[in-house]
């Protein structure tokens, strides 16, 4: 579904948030085609799929941000890789398939200076806005294990208060915004050629 960017206009529109949010519009887009999480029939196989790439770009992004940003503390709460861990084992994969899944070798990169990380993060953060229709959308699916699928939907009914507090993250940080956008546009781009490979 697009994001319907004008509508939710900011009343600053010059603040870090919404410039990630603008210079990212298209690149979200063509994700979200490429991906097209929501066609029905929801596919258990694809959604299996899907979260082992995922899986492989979390583990070397999240410990690229871990050990070569500044972010570390900030994002440990925020850590996904645990979920997918524990999707991927309710959906039948053993710890051994699990950690012989490949690696997104490229998404190192994205921690590599500091306001790439943050446009990096402001991707990932912001996917749990969207992930919170492909959570439902699931739900309905009616083949979820038990407890569902909690990679989308990390922070269920904390969802808002988390955003509000990456957004005020965010708004504590004075990056090179060019910089951060591109390493936005990036993460997205990366994203998108690993997810479909
Ligand atoms: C089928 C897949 C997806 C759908 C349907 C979707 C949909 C949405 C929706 C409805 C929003 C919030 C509405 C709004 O603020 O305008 C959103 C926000 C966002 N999504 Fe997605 N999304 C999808 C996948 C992704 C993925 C895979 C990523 C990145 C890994 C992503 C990154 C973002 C970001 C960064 C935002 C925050 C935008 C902001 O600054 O407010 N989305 N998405």
């Amino acid at each position: 579904m697009p994001r319907t960017r004008r509508s939710s206009a900011p009343a600053h529109p010059t603040d870090l948030a919404s410039h990630l949010r603008r210079e990212t519009a298209a690149a979200h887009s063509s994700l979200e085609e490429s991906l097209s999480l929501l066609s029905q029939p929801l596919d258990r196989q694809r959604f299996v799929r899907v979260l082992e790439r995922f899986h492989g770009f979390h583990a070397v992004w999240e410990c690229a941000i871990r050990q070569r940003s500044k972010f570390a503390a900030f994002h440990a709460p925020r850590a996904r890789l645990p979920h997918l861990r524990r999707d991927l084992a309710a959906l039948g994969r053993t710890t051994a398939e699990i950690r012989a899944l490949p690696l997104c070798a490229e998404a190192e990169r994205l921690a590599g200076d500091e306001a790439a990380a943050l446009g990096s993060l402001y991707v990932m953060e912001g996917s749990t806005l969207g992930g919170k229709l492909i959570a439902r959308a699931l739900a309905d699916a009616g083949w979820a294990p038990a407890g569902g699928i909690t990679y989308f939907d990390p922070y269920g009914r904390r969802t808002g208060e988390m955003w509000r507090g990456f957004q005020g993250f965010l708004a504590a940080q004075d990056p090179d915004r060019d910089r951060a956008a591109a390493g936005a546009r990036e993460t997205f781009a990366l994203l998108e050629e690993w997810l479909a490979a």
